[in-house]
């Protein structure tokens, strides 16, 4: 097993056990993954990318792909219904990457339709095969990130895991809901605890997890090797230390946008909210410009997210039309949540 992959762990017994930021299509930007890192999370991984596209030296494609000397452990995801673009694509990605991460969670129609993301989890043998063949390929570890199943029948990622264990995958994610149900209903952690019982590689519990007690009822539950956070990191990177300080792992005291209020304690929740935002917010204009540049898409679409449920959040799109430049928009921004 890789020294970047920890081996499995027993039942939960209260401690510490890594904290994923779950890879989010036009969220898991590098700057966000970059900031999430600094925020708590212990592994983050890139948006899915098409493995096709990255084969035909799609620039918008490899864009996805970029990393920084602090992202460690690298680890770029793709998606893809031809087994052997995949496995060509994850070739490519090697050199740089320190772990390929592999999509059968997908559920979005443009890609099921091309049988990859969720879909495979209907096609096991090819699933199947498609890692094998990968992680003969690849001299880096190989991971999967899949759902329970389709949907259709019973519920096949217990199975799936065993024989990706067999072929060599060395980690498991799971996010708790089917194919058929996308978004909707809860995550069903009981299921992931019968894979994490049936397997010997490390397996992540997703799906649900947005706060310190969530995350410990999940950890309890199912004894998963760590836990992995989609939705509830997004506009709120300080989701993964709200919930270490919460279960203990660390001092709130250590976080940077407490430190640096003399009076932290003094301020009401909203106040609070407003300081940890625009501490985030400024780190990742600041980390923006260090490694890709501001990116006005990217930035408008946090903007929107880091904002919400603020005071004034209304106004926050109608500020940004009014500024000629990316610049004097995160200047906007920051100007918003420093009240
Ligand atoms: C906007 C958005 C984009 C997503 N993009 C990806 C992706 O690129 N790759 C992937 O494996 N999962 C993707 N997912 C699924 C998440 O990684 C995660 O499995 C799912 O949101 C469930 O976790 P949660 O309940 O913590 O949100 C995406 C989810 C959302 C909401």
């Amino acid at each position: 097993m890789s020294g970047l992959i920890q081996p499995k762990q027993d039942a939960w017994d209260g401690g510490p056990r890594p904290l994923f930021l779950a890879p989010m299509s036009g969220v898991t930007d590098l700057p966000y993954r970059l900031l999430a890192k600094e925020c708590g999370a212990d592994v983050t991984i890139t948006e899915f990318t098409n493995s096709t596209a990255l084969t035909r030296e799609a620039a918008t494609s490899w864009r996805r792909m970029e990393t920084h000397a602090s992202e460690v452990p690298f680890i770029p995801q793709i998606f893809g219904g031809d087994p052997g673009d995949m496995a060509t694509a994850a070739e490519m990605l090697a050199p740089t990457a320190d772990i390929i991460d592999l999509n059968f969670g997908c559920p979005a129609p443009k890609v099921t339709n091309i049988c990859a993301g969720a879909a495979l989890m209907g096609e096991p043998d090819r699933l199947v095969n498609m890692v094998e063949s990968i992680v003969e390929r690849v001299d880096v570890p190989v991971t999967a990130k899949m759902r329970l199943g389709t949907g259709k029948g019973a519920n096949n990622a217990t199975d799936i895991c065993q024989r990706l264990e067999q072929v060599g995958a060395q980690r498991l994610c799971i996010h708790g809901r089917t194919l058929r149900q996308r978004y909707s209903g809860e995550a069903d952690w009981t299921s992931i605890r019968e894979a994490v019982q049936a397997v010997d590689v490390p397996v992540v519990a997703n799906g649900d997890v947005v706060d310190a007690a969530s995350a410990s009822a999940c950890l309890k539950h199912t004894g998963a090797s760590g836990l992995m956070v989609g939705r509830g990191a997004i506009g709120r990177p300080t989701v993964f230390s709200d919930i270490k300080v919460g279960l203990g792992w660390m001092e709130l005291d250590a976080l940077p946008w407490v430190a640096r209020h003399e009076d932290w304690h003094g301020l009401n929740e909203v106040e609070q909210s407003f300081a940890a935002r625009k501490w985030c917010w400024d780190r990742y204009i600041a980390l923006s410009e260090a490694t890709v540049g501001i990116q006005g898409k990217w930035m408008q679409r946090h903007a929107i997210a880091f904002t919400k449920g603020l005071p004034g959040a209304k106004r926050v799109r109608t500020l940004m039309h009014e500024q000629d430049t990316d610049k004097a928009m995160a200047n906007a921004i920051s100007t918003f949540l420093a009240r």
